[in-house]
């Protein structure tokens, strides 16, 4: 890329110039969330549309977000779309839990994701990247590595698993779960709740009983072991007691909270890396920016939440690859009660749209929306915490309890990958991003890494 183009404005599926025929919004919105927006909705606060008898209001202005996410939370439930290729995996966790019982649970869970506990797993994503460079070939498929490196993180991070007979039985599964019944699929769109069309959903229980036998087993092995504390997630897990009653979590709530982490943990974080690497590979000069950065700060000296403060640049690059390619694009929610918002009038049922994809692009609060410009986040660290149309770990109290775990692991696979590495792309064709669950590529372009010299 020529230095002078920069900033680079990095692919985005194409604006339409005006709203889609509800058809084929329906369609479009299936098959790609990043691809289906008018222009106007880049520089709307509040929009409403009924569309197959649905009626839904998409929110970008980030004061309403924060009421509808933050103290209005209670009239506002994640629908049956969103939560019937999750339940098989995530069951009764943090996840899926509404009301008291998700209070009960984010209270007994919030001790396990404190900043320094985090700081506790950086050997476990040390591992995780220097298995990944010993895998990686010049020519590597970065998205399949990415995939890999992450599932492996979360698996040790998790329950301390290295690369082994149990680690790779449950990766497939969870690959093979997400890959097949576990796609998303028009019955969970025309689902009105979560028990419609159960004959559809029984490869999905059979999923579920699989995957339950697998996780009871490592449960199990570890509290039956000299050390059940371990220095892991399932070791926070198994100590955890509710700071109002001191009850611990149930083997079958412990179960559910680490498949909840598993699940929505390791395809965001992989395609944040995916995503970095990429806008990095389209701008070898800011590459070499944070490469410096790293190489005054080796990431083997790296071995608490504090070392990572060495590197701004990288947290910054991360911050705007979030905010460019938001790994979660839409978030979604529907009224079960009577309420108002931005001066519309919300009914039970109301479909709520809020799209990190378009407020991250959004023409009221960003300049130069559409390039990559990391030094926007310069001094900024927790963006996500207070930028307020950046959500890309969502807001409110129910925001994503692994935001700090993903930065960690992100920062530590990025960094031991640029210091190793110079990462190029074999071709210039665009790469596209297609949101469903996660944002991912719309193909897996191969990269090339030549070795960084001594
Ligand atoms: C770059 C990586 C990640 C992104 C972009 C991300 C994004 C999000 C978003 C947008 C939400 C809010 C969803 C909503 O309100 O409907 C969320 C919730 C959640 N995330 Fe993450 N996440 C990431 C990594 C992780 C990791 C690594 C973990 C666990 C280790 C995790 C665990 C969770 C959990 C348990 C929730 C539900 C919290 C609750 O409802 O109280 N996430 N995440």
């Amino acid at each position: 890329m020529d230095a002078l183009t920069r900033p680079i404005v990095p692919p985005a599926p194409p604006v339409h110039p005006g709203e889609l025929p509800t058809w084929r919004l329906v369609w479009e919105s299936l098959s790609n969330l990043a691809g289906f927006w008018a222009e106007d909705a880049f520089v709307y606060l509040v929009a409403r549309r009924k569309s197959l008898g649905v009626d839904s209001i998409v929110i970008n202005d980030p004061e309403a977000v924060r009421q509808v996410m933050g103290p209005k939370a209670g009239a506002y439930a994640r629908p049956a779309a969103f939560i019937r290729p999750i339940r098989p995996l995530g069951g009764e966790g943090v996840l899926l839990a509404e009301g008291t019982e998700w209070r009960r649970q984010r209270r007994m869970l919030a001790p396990v994701f404190t900043p320094a506990r985090m700081g506790g797993l950086i050997p476990h994503f040390t591992a995780a990247a220097q298995g990944l460079l010993a895998r990686l070939q010049p020519r590597a498929n970065l998205s399949v590595a990415f995939h890999e490196a992450a599932l492996d993180a979360v698996l040790r991070a998790l329950f301390s698993l290295p690369p082994g007979r149990v680690q790779a039985d449950l990766a497939k599964v969870v690959r093979d779960y997400i890959k097949g019944p576990g796609r998303p699929n028009l019955l969970d769109g025309l689902s009105r709740s979560e028990s419609d069309f159960p004959l559809a959903g029984w490869s999905r229980r059979r999923f579920a009983k699989r995957w339950h036998r697998l996780v009871d087993a490592v449960i199990a092995e570890r509290r039956a072991s000299a050390d059940p504390q371990g220095n892991d997630l399932l070791g926070l897990l198994l100590s955890a007691r509710d700071p109002e009653t001191g009850e611990p979590l149930s083997d079958v709530e412990i179960r559910d909270q680490s498949a909840t982490m598993l699940v929505a943990g390791f395809e965001t974080t992989s395609r944040l890396l995916f995503w970095s690497s990429y806008l990095l590979a389209l701008d070898p000069i800011e590459q070499e920016r944070v490469r410096a950065e790293i190489a005054a700060r080796p990431p083997e000296t790296v071995t608490t939440l504090e070392d990572l403060q060495a590197w701004p640049r990288l947290r910054q690059v991360l911050m705007e690859t979030l905010r460019l390619y938001p790994p979660v694009a839409v978030i979604l929610r529907q009224a079960t009660a009577d309420d108002e918002i931005a001066g519309e009038k919300i009914g039970p049922g109301c479909l709520v749209w809020i799209s990190p994809w378009v407020m991250h692009r959004h023409k009221a609060f960003w300049d130069n929306p559409t390039a990559f410009m990391p030094e926007r986040f310069a001094g900024k660290p927790n963006a996500f915490l207070t930028e307020p149309a950046f959500l890309p770990f969502g807001a409110g109290p129910r925001i994503c309890i692994g935001a700090s775990f993903a930065m960690t692991e992100a920062s530590i696979i990025l960094a031991n990958l640029l210091g190793r590495f110079h990462i190029g792309l074999e071709s210039e064709r665009a790469v596209l991003p297609v949101a469903t669950v996660t944002t991912a590529p719309d193909h897996e372009p191969w990269f090339t890494l030549e070795p960084v010299e001594a």
